[in-house]
């Protein structure tokens, strides 16, 4: 459980630098600029909240060794804007996956629902970064190339076990 906690703490900050990074990489893109805004201050209000669980734990934050997993996602997609939104849809909605089964699945009830009130907040975070993949181009092809690349990656042994990582 610590290390499940720490792994997620680090998840919700690379959420929150994802956001501002595009903030920085396409200043003109308004929709996006409005969106990332949004999402980046959420993101580091959740890097708060996990952050409050370690404290309730006497869990010390630390650093944490990378699945790889997002980098390996990156990796298989294509260098276009359209693949970079339905990537970070993809993460989000994995990310949605895990919490809905940690909150049926986390040995308190306090972090049960914990899980389920952020669940909601990642499946959200999914339709912001594919309603901004549709602004790109036609979504369906590469969405379905992504979802069978990010099937295989997720469930690739021999990655640490981490959020996003280990079958
Ligand atoms: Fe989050
Ligand atoms: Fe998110």
């Amino acid at each position: 459980l610590p290390t499940l906690l720490i792994d997620h703490a680090h998840c919700e900050k690379k959420a929150a630098s994802t956001a501002v990074r595009f903030l920085f990489k396409y200043p003109e893109w308004d929709s996006l600029c409005a969106a990332m805004g949004r999402l980046g201050r959420e993101e580091l209000l959740h890097f708060d909240l996990v952050r409050r669980e370690l404290h309730r734990r006497g869990v010390s934050f630390r650093g944490l060794s990378a699945s790889g997993y997002a980098a390996a996602l990156f990796g298989a997609s294509e260098p276009t804007r359209l693949d970079e939104m339905i990537c970070c849809a993809l993460i989000e909605a994995r990310s949605h996956e895990r919490f809905l089964r940690l909150a049926a699945a986390a040995p308190d009830a306090g972090l049960r629902s914990f899980y389920a009130r952020l669940a909601e907040a990642e499946a959200r975070h999914g339709d912001v970064y594919l309603a901004l993949a549709a602004e790109c181009g036609a979504v369906d092809a590469r969405l379905a190339a992504l979802v069978a690349a990010e099937g295989e990656i997720v469930a690739r042994p021999g990655l640490p076990l981490r959020m996003h990582s280990g079958g």
